[in-house]
């Protein structure tokens, strides 16, 4: 993550200004968590046990892959070249993912919980960063980038709801009594 001096001036002249820099940056940083959370994704599909929990990862990696396509619009719109930088937290994210896997038995409703878990992380660490990368484009003055951030801060969100409800429905439930 790059830092900002405290002098960083956000309302002068953007294009060449350290505040874009540290911007595209971060667009960067989430470019790559988005281009490996969609790899990781069939793995915990095939990894999940109810069939509810596989059909919300399928669902999940169409839905990044259209996460990238809107990271590359906003490059484009930015006139910065779409590329990706690792991002640190995203792959710490995606081994403990992995460890749950390594961790549970192979169609147990407890392994279904870790998946979870692990997913849920990830989402929350996606709606933080889009939420803040949406308050630096208003701040900056380009309200299409943020229009378009927006669009999969709400994905995000009801991804989350929607592994909240499998949680509640039966996953932890069934997990508890084995
Ligand atoms: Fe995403
Ligand atoms: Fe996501």
């Amino acid at each position: 993550m790059a830092m900002m001096k405290s002098n960083g001036n956000v309302t002068g002249k953007m294009e060449d200004s350290e505040f874009h820099e540290f911007f595209v940056d971060e667009l960067k940083d989430i470019y790559w968590a988005e281009q490996h959370l969609y790899k990781a994704l069939p793995k915990l599909q095939k990894a999940a046990t109810s069939k509810e929990l596989a059909a919300a990862f399928e669902k999940h990696t169409g839905e990044t892959q259209t996460h990238i396509n809107t990271l590359e619009q906003v490059f484009s719109l930015l006139g910065e070249k779409a590329e990706a930088k690792k991002c640190e937290a995203m792959a710490g994210l995606l081994a403990e993912g992995d460890s749950i896997v390594g961790d549970t038995e192979k169609g147990s409703m407890t392994r279904d919980a870790g998946l979870i878990l692990a997913a849920q992380k990830v989402e929350h660490y996606e709606i933080a960063t889009y939420g803040t990368l949406i308050a630096f484009a208003q701040i900056m003055g380009h309200s299409d980038v943020a229009n378009l951030l927006q669009q999969t801060l709400d994905v995000e969100k009801a991804t989350d709801v929607a592994l909240t409800k499998l949680a509640g429905s039966f996953v932890n439930e069934e997990a508890a009594a084995e």
